[in-house]
């Protein structure tokens, strides 16, 4: 993803959550995180999807992960998260962890097929809501799907 990308993927985060990052936070972190890597997900030329991953000394959290409401269901996201997972290792993780709305049950299903164990919560974690966050943890060197 570049910042040519981000009016799109500004408009999957609008349509994928409650409360959306603004065009500025994803320009920031094209421009100014020097950890972060965001994956787009295209079908066809088109952008359907995105992956934000940070990766820290040997630790990669996973910022966001969305699909277009449309393409969901066909295992593109598991594709996305497959690739950011792979790119995470290259780059030197050996363990990734990200947080979930404890009610996305569809997004933690996605994340155990990778081994994402929860590991715990925040609490009041959305600030939209008030709703608590599950931790979820992955370790590379367990089981896990490749
Ligand atoms: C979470 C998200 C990225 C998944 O993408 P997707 O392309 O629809 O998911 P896939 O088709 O690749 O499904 C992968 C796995 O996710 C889970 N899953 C997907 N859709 C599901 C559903 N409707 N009900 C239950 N589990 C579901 C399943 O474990 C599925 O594997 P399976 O088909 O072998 O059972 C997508 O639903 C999305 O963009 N949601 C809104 C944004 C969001 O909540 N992101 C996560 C923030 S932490």
């Amino acid at each position: 993803m570049t910042v040519d990308d981000v009016d799109i993927v500004a408009s999957i985060d609008k349509q994928s959550f409650p409360k959306p990052w603004s065009k500025e936070t994803f320009i920031n972190e094209l421009t100014q995180n020097r950890y972060a890597t965001y994956l787009l997900l295209l079908v066809n030329e088109k952008i359907v999807g995105y992956c934000g991953l940070w990766v820290i000394v040997d630790e990669a959290h996973i910022t966001n992960i969305a699909v277009l409401p449309e393409y969901r269901g066909k295992k593109l996201g598991e594709e996305l998260l497959k690739k950011t997972i792979q790119i995470a290792k290259e780059q030197g993780a050996a363990s990734m962890t990200l947080e979930v709305r404890v009610s996305n049950k569809i997004a933690q299903n996605l994340y155990a097929k990778f081994g994402f164990q929860i590991g715990g919560v925040r609490k009041n974690y959305y600030t939209n809501n008030g709703e608590d966050a599950f931790v979820m943890w992955v370790k590379f060197n367990e089981k896990q799907s490749e």
